[in-house]
């Protein structure tokens, strides 16, 4: 049970100082009875309370999650084919939240879920060019011309892929494992690039989206977002991310105490590298 006028607040009505004075106006009503005096407690599970005629409800909390994503799920609410969903694997979530974007059924990493509508329209759509990295463990080896090809774009699909940051990380077992950061969102991009140049991606995780960083989060295990990360993301499509709030929420709190503006950072060398060798 709840006090109407904390309710109509709760709502967006007004302020509860304000939703006092519109109870006492008699424009509010509950269950079809109209209440002028203070002090009546409703139930926000059964009650229907109308102001000026028109049913209030309270605004659903806004809940901002990673999740790091194993393989074997598929990013979606419900599966018609009765495979597992991320869905399963953030159960103790009140909210409805739901997937924003796509990661494969064989992709891990870094998924962000959330209720918030707008968010999710700035982080899909591709006027953002949202950047994303992802490790790639490939077959083969890369020279330098491979990641110069990846570098420049690829064509998949019958168009090409925009410039991505490449790096190699080293050799494993397979072939080779490679970072890749790039800005669009399409179909299996990074499965179809690098079959472009030859190679099958073995493994996929993605590391990084919009700025923030999955870290050491446990496969399978999901992590509220802090207020600066969703304080970044909220900036998405303003051009207002400063890069200490980059800083921030990629590398966390001491990091960004840490932060030197960009002249005076010494220059950086170039991300992407045939040799083997990390270049960062
Ligand atoms: N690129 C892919 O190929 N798969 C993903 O899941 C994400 C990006």
């Amino acid at each position: 049970m709840v006090r109407l006028q904390k309710y109509l607040a709760d709502c967006g009505v007004a302020s509860r100082r304000g939703s006092e004075e519109i109870i006492k106006s008699g424009r509010v009503a509950v269950g079809g009875e109209t209440v002028t005096e203070m002090g009546v407690k409703i139930d926000e599970e059964s009650d229907v309370v109308t102001v000026d005629g028109v049913r209030v409800r309270p605004r659903s909390k806004l809940v901002y999650i990673m999740l790091n994503k194993p393989a074997g799920f598929v990013t979606t609410v419900s599966d018609d084919k009765e495979r597992d969903t991320v869905m399963d694997l953030v159960s103790d979530i009140q909210e409805r939240i739901y997937p924003v974007g796509r990661l494969d059924y064989d992709t891990e990493g870094l998924l962000l879920m959330t209720n918030d509508g707008d968010l999710t329209y700035k982080i899909t759509h591709p006027k953002n060019n949202i950047e994303k990295t992802y490790v790639a463990e490939v077959t083969g080896s890369i020279d330098m011309s491979t990641i110069t090809r990846l570098h420049r774009g690829v064509v998949i699909d019958g168009v090409r892929t925009s410039p991505a940051e490449v790096t190699v990380i080293g050799a494993t077992q397979l072939g080779t494992k490679i970072e890749i950061t790039i800005h669009e969102g399409r179909n299996r991009q990074v499965r179809k690039m690098f079959e472009a140049v030859g190679c099958i991606v073995k493994r996929l995780k993605r590391t990084r989206e919009a700025g923030l960083t999955l870290g050491h989060l446990p496969l399978g295990k999901w992590r509220r977002l802090s207020e600066s990360e969703v304080n970044m993301l909220k900036k998405i499509g303003t051009g207002k991310v400063s890069s200490k709030e980059k800083s921030r929420s990629m590398y966390g709190e001491k990091a960004a105490k840490q932060h030197r503006p960009a002249e005076r950072r010494p220059k950086k060398k170039p991300r992407y590298s045939g040799n083997g060798i990390k270049n960062k």
